[in-house]
């Protein structure tokens, strides 16, 4: 199947622009009055980029910013969330009774060992899997009142996911993996085509952009999932063990633009990880064990030590 085969098939499944235009009027996700204050934002010379499109006036291709709530109000909302497997007739608990309130803006990471829970508090964030129990609210909307069509639309357009997984479609090449998502929201094929270049450039594989990711080396794939989660601009980027499969050197390259989305762009990051080093990025610190929350801590970016919320400054440590 070809690209454009996929997204036609997928396109006459749902019919999309129509869907996006109730649905935003439903869930109020976004508020027309802020568009213009997104011509206004200083991004400085990053506007003269393509994958930067805050400068841009038809303020619907973007979703940087573009978030309508309280500020003061949580952007996503755990209450009381467990999530139970069913194996069987043996039932699993991966997350006990999590309370965690998301704001706008912040640099997330929720860092725990393996098996802890991380992968599945991640689904349950980016609206891909429900609570057994308690309530995930996103924008003050309980998720599990929407339906399935709802909440893809909803990741879709504000969800940029870094899988742990990398989630490629293996028919496609690098750079078509990168244009699905533009695809879906109906970008102009153009610059669509310009901001997948750049961002293949960020992540250092413009010289694989045909290949297949069975072409590909594991941390090649993981840099075509990042690519492809930036694609449509997001104001929320959920990655899971987003340095997992990198060197060194790269790990910190993406941790530096995604950095750099989050102070320039105010994009709001989470990163699930069991990689106490990529701390230094957070601007608050979850720490997960066995399912639940053991304590959280806010922190200074790019300082050793974290605050904890009583504002008792730590080393970072996982064990
Ligand atoms: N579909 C499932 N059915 C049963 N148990 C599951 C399922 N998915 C996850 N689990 C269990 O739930 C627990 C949490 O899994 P999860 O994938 O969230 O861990 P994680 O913190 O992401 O681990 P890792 O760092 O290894 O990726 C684990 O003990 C796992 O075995
Ligand atoms: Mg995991």
């Amino acid at each position: 199947m070809t690209l454009t085969e996929i997204i036609d098939y997928f396109k006459s499944k749902l019919n999309l622009s129509k869907f996006m235009d109730s649905l935003e009027r439903k869930t109020d996700f976004y508020d027309e009055s802020e568009n213009g204050s997104e011509e206004n934002g200083s991004v400085g010379n990053l506007e003269s980029i393509p994958y930067f499109n805050s400068g841009n006036s038809d303020a619907k291709s973007s979703n940087a910013g573009r978030i309508s709530q309280n500020k003061d109000e949580p952007l996503i909302k755990l209450t009381n969330v467990w999530k139970i497997y069913q194996m069987g007739e043996v039932e699993f608990a991966a997350l006990k009774g999590i309370n965690l309130e998301i704001y706008e803006g912040e640099f997330l990471i929720i860092l725990g060992p393996s098996g802890s829970g991380k992968s599945t508090m991640m689904n349950l964030l980016g609206c891909l899997d429900i609570p057994s129990k308690g309530t995930v609210c996103l924008n003050s909307k309980d998720i599990s009142e929407l339906n399935e069509s709802e909440l893809a639309i909803i990741r879709g357009k504000m969800i940029g996911f870094i899988f742990q997984s990398f989630n490629l479609l293996p028919t496609l090449n690098t750079e078509e993996n990168v244009l699905l998502p533009m695809e879906f929201q109906e970008e102009d094929r153009q610059l669509a085509r310009k901001k997948a270049s750049y961002l293949l450039d960020i992540v250092g594989l413009s010289n694989k952009r045909q290949n297949l990711p069975s072409q590909l080396s594991g941390g090649q794939r993981q840099r075509v999932a990042i690519a492809r989660s930036l694609a449509v601009n997001p104001p929320i980027i959920l990655a899971d063990e987003p340095t997992g499969n990198l060197d060194t050197k790269t790990g910190y390259y993406i941790l530096d633009f995604l950095d750099e989305l989050h102070t320039r762009e105010g994009k709001t990051i989470i990163i699930v990880t069991h990689d106490v080093e990529l701390v230094r990025y957070a601007t608050r610190v979850v720490y997960i064990r066995d399912g639940e929350i053991e304590k959280i801590e806010t922190r200074t970016k790019n300082e050793s030590g974290v605050e904890n919320e009583q504002g008792t400054k730590n080393e970072a440590n996982l064990n």
